[in-house]
């Protein structure tokens, strides 16, 4: 087993400044590949990210690029591929939710979830394809509220989230003749800003899970990893949950 798999491999990850990407982006790194990653207002923690990759010996490159916006998300492809030369792995990350019965959502709100969780990364698939060659991956942070929403006021995220795996299993059988796998990772509750283990909705969480603990960001950035590596090249289409139960 190589110790840095993902050696010679550039990858892009949208949304790295902050939990669950930043968690996909130290762990890119560790495992040898160049990375670049996106973030939208939080220059410092991106930087930081990016010191705390090149500390452990990895390469991370901060861009700012707000995936609101489809041409953000355009050159953020196109400057990871002309500073790296080549795009290996794409991980759409970023996303954003608003919890409210959907007749209290604002429409503002809805499309935002609709924009950053859905249409950002159909942009950034479609920008990545064309150089994404033999033994290419791209990899979606759906959610397990895809399959499962015990709770109300999530119909419009677990939408998007939904969304993510119907993409994913239509474009596997696109990408699959030029060798391309695609997959959509569905974390349960990850402690993060958007849903702290100690956080007022935690207890309810935990209480519908096999598990008695919120999962880790460095969690996800293994599972990211592994899809991204040699050994998964049998896997493409599938939702694949790493959710501590939640959905069993
Ligand atoms: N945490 C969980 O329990 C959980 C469970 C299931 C799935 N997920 C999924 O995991 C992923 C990450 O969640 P998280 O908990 O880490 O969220 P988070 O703590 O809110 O971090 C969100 C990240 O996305 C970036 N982002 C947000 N809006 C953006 C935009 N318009 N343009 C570019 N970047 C943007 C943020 O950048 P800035 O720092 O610049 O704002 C930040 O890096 C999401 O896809 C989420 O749906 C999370």
């Amino acid at each position: 087993m190589p110790t840095r798999p993902l050696e010679g491999k550039t990858a892009l990850v949208t949304g790295g400044s902050r939990g669950v990407g930043a968690g996909i982006v130290a762990r890119l790194a560790a495992d040898g590949a160049t990375v670049a990653f996106t973030y939208a207002r939080s220059a410092a923690r991106a930087d930081a990210v990016a010191a705390a990759a090149v500390a452990a010996g990895g390469t991370a490159h901060p861009i700012c690029a707000d995936s609101m916006h489809e041409e953000d998300v355009a050159t953020a492809v196109t400057q990871s591929v002309d500073r790296f030369g080549g795009l290996d792995i794409l991980v759409n990350n970023a996303a954003v939710g608003f919890f409210a019965p959907i007749t209290d959502l604002r429409m503002d709100q809805i499309d935002a979830m609709l924009t950053v969780n859905v249409r950002s990364a159909i942009v950034a698939i479609r920008e990545s394809l064309p150089h994404l060659a033999e033994g290419g991956r791209i990899i979606n942070i759906g959610s397990i509220n895809a399959d499962r929403t015990p709770f109300p006021d999530q119909s419009i995220y677990a939408l998007t989230k939904g969304a993510l795996a119907s993409l994913t299993r239509g474009l596997a059988r696109e990408l699959a003749p030029r060798g391309i796998t695609i997959n959509n990772i569905q974390p349960g509750p990850i402690d993060t800003d958007a849903n702290p283990a100690d956080g007022p909705v935690a207890p309810a969480m935990l209480g519908v899970m096999a598990t008695e603990r919120y999962g880790t960001a460095a969690e996800i950035g293994a599972f990211v990893s592994y899809l991204a590596g040699p050994d998964a090249d049998y896997i493409t289409g599938s939702s694949l949950n790493i959710d501590g139960g939640f959905a069993a």
